[in-house]
């Protein structure tokens, strides 16, 4: 049984749904699994856990600078264990963009990060417009516009392939 952290970055909730799909995931193949919000995520703790995997999403083309300190913080450390990173954000969406190789995010942080995961993967995400404020909800309308996405202001949109999270879970619970 390994002892595994999941430290995640999210505004709106749905990196730490895939998150706490990715524990149930885990736990079933009999791992121990801790999740924490980045925020809470005691850097010294981090020495008492087998296996760490880090998942953040992405708004306004960027993963948010608390999560990218964490990562630049304890790269020797994440180095030295098996360690995994997801991102999420919907432009993920498209075919072309969905893998680490092809999504823009995550080949920028890994070209700039000292931190080389053993497992990378990239989700989409969801489009809640009836939850933003009317700033955020102008602007993703808008981008969704130009990008061929769903831009009905009361529409809630889930592209998340769930298969490719399951799979992803054993990926973990096997590095
Ligand atoms: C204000 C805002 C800005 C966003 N900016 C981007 C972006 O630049 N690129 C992208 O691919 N997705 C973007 N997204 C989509 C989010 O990454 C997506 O909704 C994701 O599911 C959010 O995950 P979270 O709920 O864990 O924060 C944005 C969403 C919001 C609400």
């Amino acid at each position: 049984m390994a002892k595994i952290l999941i430290v995640y970055s999210t505004t709106d909730g749905h990196t730490l749904r895939i998150c706490e799909c990715l524990r149930g995931l885990v736990e079933a193949q009999g791992h121990q699994v801790t999740l924490v919000p980045v925020a809470e995520a005691a850097d010294a703790a981090l020495e008492r856990y087998d296996k760490i995997v880090v998942g953040a999403s992405i708004r306004y083309g960027k993963h948010r600078p608390a999560v990218v300190d964490f990562m630049n913080r304890n790269a020797a450390l994440l180095n030295r264990k098996p360690s995994a990173f997801f991102s999420v954000n919907v432009v993920a969406r498209k075919p072309e963009k969905n893998r680490p190789e092809t999504n823009p995010y995550v080949r920028k942080l890994l070209r700039r990060m000292a931190w080389q995961p053993r497992e990378v993967a990239v989700f989409a995400g969801k489009i809640d417009y009836p939850r933003y404020d009317s700033l955020d909800r102008m602007v993703i309308r808008f981008i969704m516009l130009l990008t061929g996405g769903p831009t009905d202001p009361k529409s809630v949109v889930e592209f998340t392939d769930w298969r490719q999270v399951e799979a992803f879970g054993s990926l973990i619970a096997g590095m």
